[in-house]
């Protein structure tokens, strides 16, 4: 331990206030705002949209087919359900514990006081799940007296989502109706600054932005392609002949034809035997780089994902298990690891971004002061049960088999900072 947290002296004066502060972790026991919505509960609704579908156009993508199972407007899997935690089907780093968010709020705040401190200053978030990274991260913010001139700006599509995200954030809020707004809900968060929702990403204004996706790439929608003895092949999902009329299965097919996204997205130069590719995640990519090129600020990426060595990951997760991705289609979550390899090439083909990682979770935890944090928090402790809890979300959050490899963080920068850069190297990579 001891170690590591020389190397990070930096970031002790920005960590040590936050062990005296009231922000201690809460652990396990944060408490949740639910919100239930009347939907008629008809699992098969999806199967019987998507049957119909193939039926009238044919096999669809595997995109096609994640973007109906996810973001249907009505029976979604993001649209109509808060599916997070121990009740839910899967759970992510920042609702582990609140120490990942105050880390990576420190992470911020460190390289934007390199920066300057740009003010105005817009906190993005994409995908932003229950609010619970952005509210660990406000908390740190208003602790170091850094919200003056700050709003928070979340890219969320699912309703009820960003009505728990409010909840958790905002002391007030409502639905916009102005049509001229490019944002659907507004609110004040509990430290005073104004919060404001989007569908997309262009739709947030430009300016100074820190812009976090933390496990957003991962859940949209992919193109599968597979090597053949007659080349690559997209992926398609097709009707399963079924016995009967009632038992709606999917299988996979590969087209017979060259379709559109083989032919644009396909590098010549492709070997693996599956490959995925998301043009939704590569716009966004591109939207990214452009803000903080042209406006300044930093992007923090942080997923599933790999080298562009992946192959066959897209997959589906229900209840903490992994299940059939065809299976009962809008009752798991669907994913797909994200190729950092793809980030990497769009972020720094034009000479304009400095783009690093991706690093695993356990790495970048380990090399901005985790260790440091938990240990003067347990030195701060008396409940034995409450350090046993610490010590166990912090071995959650940084053991290799468990968070510590399977994520990974990548960082963008403008390259007009290079010479900052070089002089005070970006901490945790
Ligand atoms: C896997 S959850 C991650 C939540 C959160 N970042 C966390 O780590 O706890 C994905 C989030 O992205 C949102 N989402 C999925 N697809 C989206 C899209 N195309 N545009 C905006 N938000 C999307 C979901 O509704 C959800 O909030």
């Amino acid at each position: 331990m001891s170690s590591l947290i020389n190397k990070t002296t930096g970031l002790q004066k920005l960590i040590r206030p936050l062990v005296r502060s009231s922000l201690v972790p809460l652990v396990y026991l944060r408490t949740y705002y639910t919100v239930k919505r009347k939907i008629e509960k008809d699992e098969n609704f999806l199967s019987k949209y998507l049957y119909n579908k193939i039926k009238v156009k044919g096999p669809i993508t595997v995109a096609d087919y994640m973007k109906d199972v996810l973001q249907n407007p009505t029976r979604g899997y993001y649209m109509s359900k808060d599916m997070f935690g121990e009740q839910g089907d899967f759970i992510t780093s920042p609702e582990i514990s609140q120490i990942f968010g105050e880390m990576i709020a420190v992470w911020l705040l460190n390289e934007w006081h390199k920066m300057g401190s740009p003010k105005p200053l817009q906190i993005i978030e994409l995908g932003p799940g229950r609010g619970t990274l952005s509210s660990d991260i406000l908390k740190v913010f208003t602790h170091f007296k850094a919200l003056h001139k700050s709003s928070l700006h979340l890219v969320e599509i699912s309703p009820v989502l960003s009505e728990v995200q409010a909840k958790t954030l905002c002391m007030q809020n409502n639905l916009t109706k102005n049509p001229k707004n490019l944002y659907y809900r507004e609110g004040i968060a509990h430290h005073g600054i104004p919060v404001y929702w989007y569908r997309q990403l262009q739709d947030v204004p430009q300016g100074f932005s820190l812009i976090l996706a933390h496990e957003f790439f991962d859940a949209l929608p992919i193109h599968k392609f597979h090597k053949t003895y007659a080349g690559y092949k997209e992926v398609l999902i097709d009707i399963e002949d079924s016995k009967s009329s009632e038992e709606i299965s999917f299988r996979y097919v590969l087209a017979r034809q060259d379709t559109p996204m083989l032919k644009t997205l396909l590098k010549p130069t492709e070997t693996r035997d599956h490959v995925e590719i998301s043009p939704e995640a590569m716009l966004i990519y591109e939207q990214i780089c452009k803000r903080i090129v042209s406006h300044g600020g930093i992007g923090l990426i942080c997923d599933y994902g790999h080298n562009g060595s992946g192959t066959d990951t897209f997959r589906a997760f229900k209840k903490h298990k992994q299940v059939d991705p065809l299976l009962k289609p809008g009752t798991a979550d669907l994913t797909a690891d994200v190729d950092f390899n793809v980030i990497k090439e769009i972020a720094t083909k034009n000479g304009n971004i400095i783009c690093l990682g991706p690093i695993i979770q356990r790495s970048f935890l380990l090399r901005i002061g985790i260790e440091y944090r938990v240990k003067a928090l347990v030195e701060n402790m008396k409940d034995e049960k409450q350090i046993e809890n610490l010590k166990h979300c912090y071995d959650f959050l940084t053991n290799e088999s468990k968070m510590g490899d399977r994520f990974k963080f990548c960082a963008m920068f403008p390259s007009t900072i290079k010479k900052i850069l070089d002089k005070y190297p970006v901490i945790g990579f």
